[in-house]
């Protein structure tokens, strides 16, 4: 890609019109981390279209507010990042976000942490990301909003004069009305919602939950069974499950096959059929449920020989926060516990990994495990349930145990679906997936198969800039010129390739 000498002006009216996607964490193509379900769902998405991705840094630095954000360009892709000021990041993102917003949305309103000097700092926050967006949008840009951190970026937008065409996509559950109604700013952070031209969640009980509070609370009127008008706005609300690129899955988990990194796994955990869980270190997962589930497991399996080795990787995540670092204590001691009960001289049937795996040696791990065990509390959707599905061998798959309360449960019906708090369910799940027939094996997968292909992360993309295209913008300028109101970046660190233009 060739990078134009003055990133000012742009006028060829040719030019395909600009993605701007913006979420808080954000990562480069090609990056093997494991990050959470946003950063997967937007990465595997990303086309060929010319698209910027703006969000933060993940460097806390002193004069962040005052910074440039810094740009780096790869192909169609510009990714634009900004640091937070250690005071942004403990409101923002530790408090407000992941203190109050994030167990409100998992339904846990018990665990929230109401603060108002938190609040405010995610709504400055929000105010700084729009006035930096601000500076750099074209006029025609559609803009695609992701996840609880930035509900109010629209408000911002609209009031420092955006014209464009916005979009929300909510990664996490939204739930019923009166678990929403506990924040004590409730009115005044979910009205910016209805600020964006389209807002779509994963599964159609959260577009429900969306549409009751909407209309019951907000004062919205329900257009054609599924819209929402709400003063002079006509708001696009539809479901739209986040997916997963399935063919770069699977072809690295065929990979992981020809380059040792299952036979590797295999040799490390040994013969026994494998179980394998993955997932940020988070009391949303139901961890210490799947420990029991496990334990109880082992504990009424028919024969001593009937022996399994479950995997589970268990991603550091917000450590500082009390919650997370009393699960990583709790974890510690069931994985001991079970261990002095059940270990023998030749077998440890549990191994907890608190670590990051690349993607290349979970796909080799998924593609090992005879049982993908994916049983959270809550979750918005779960991307590991696809990629376990994606990962399998369809001539010896292996079997999902999932739980109901995953947004992916709605579609996965093929899976061996429980109740994570059900103990002894979730115990004779493992039991009944480690025994289950080739040829059932087979035809659950291929009917899984189907599923996240239908629904995969390029579909995902483009059905919803499908939604915000079809959307009348409220005042659109366009005369053929567009004109980037400032320049893009202080700091370019250019990676180039040959041909093409500046995204
Ligand atoms: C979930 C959220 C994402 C978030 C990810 C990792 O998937 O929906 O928005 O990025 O968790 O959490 P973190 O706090 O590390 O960004």
């Amino acid at each position: 890609m060739r990078l134009p000498t003055s990133p000012t002006l742009i006028t060829s009216p040719q030019r395909a019109r600009r993605v701007v996607i913006v979420s808080n964490r954000v990562t480069r193509p090609g990056c093997t981390a494991h990050a959470g379900g946003l950063t997967v769902a937007i990465g595997d998405s990303l086309t060929a279209e010319p698209t910027t991705w703006f969000g933060w840094s993940g460097r806390i630095s002193r004069s962040a507010a005052e910074r440039e954000p810094e740009c780096e360009v790869c192909d169609q892709l510009q990714i634009l990042t900004t640091d937070l000021t250690a005071h942004e990041h403990a409101g923002f993102y530790a408090g407000f976000s992941n203190q109050c917003l994030w167990p409100l949305l998992h339904h846990r309103p018990d665990l929230m942490q109401c603060d108002n000097e938190a609040f405010a700092t995610y709504v400055r926050v929000n105010q700084r990301y729009a006035s930096t967006l601000m500076a750099r949008l074209h006029p025609d840009d559609l803009l695609w909003v992701h996840d609880y951190h930035l509900m109010p970026l629209a408000r911002a937008l609209r009031a420092a004069g955006a014209c464009q065409r916005l979009g929300f996509f909510l990664h996490v559950p939204f739930p019923p009305s009166e678990v929403i109604a506990r924040l004590p700013w409730h009115r005044q952070l979910f009205s910016a919602l209805l600020e964006y031209d389209a807002v779509a969640f994963q599964t159609s009980s959260d577009t429900d939950n969306f549409r009751h509070y909407a209309q019951a609370v907000l004062g919205a009127q329900l257009v054609d069974g599924c819209d929402l008008q709400c003063a002079q706005r006509l708001v696009r609300c539809r479901t739209l499950p986040a997916g997963i690129d399935v063919d770069d899955l699977a072809r690295l988990a065929r990979a992981a096959d020809t380059n040792g990194d299952t036979a590797g796994l295999r040799e490390f955990f040994g013969r026994d059929p494998l179980i394998a869980g993955i997932d940020r270190l988070d009391y949303s997962k139901g961890l210490l449920e799947r420990f029991r589930a496990f334990e109880h497991f082992l504990a009424n399996r028919q024969a001593r020989e009937h022996r399994a080795v479950y995997v589970q990787v268990a991603a550091p995540s917000r450590e500082p926060q009390a919650h997370y670092a009393n699960l990583r204590l709790g974890l510690e001691h069931a994985e001991e516990a079970i261990t002095r009960r059940f270990a023998e001289a030749d077998w440890v049937p549990l191994h907890c990994i608190k670590g990051v795996l690349s993607r290349g040696t979970l796909a080799a791990l998924y593609r090992v495990a005879r049982v993908g065990f994916v049983t959270p509390m809550r979750d918005g959707m779960n991307l590991v349930a696809k990629e376990y599905i994606a990962a399998q061998d369809p001539d010896d798959p292996g079997v999902l145990i999932l739980s109901e309360f995953a947004g992916a449960a709605e579609t996965l019906r093929e899976a061996i679906i429980v109740n994570p708090l059900d103990v002894e369910v979730t115990a004779n799940a493992i039991q009944q997936a480690l025994l289950m027939p080739l040829a059932e094996r087979q035809r659950r997968h291929a009917a899984l198969c189907r599923r996240i292909r239908g629904q995969d992360a390029h579909r995902w993309r483009r059905d919803f800039l499908a939604l915000l295209r079809n959307q009348p913008a409220a005042h659109v300028p366009g005369d053929g010129h567009r004109i980037l109101r400032q320049p893009m970046a202080s700091r370019v660190r250019k990676r180039q390739r040959a041909g093409g233009e500046l995204t």
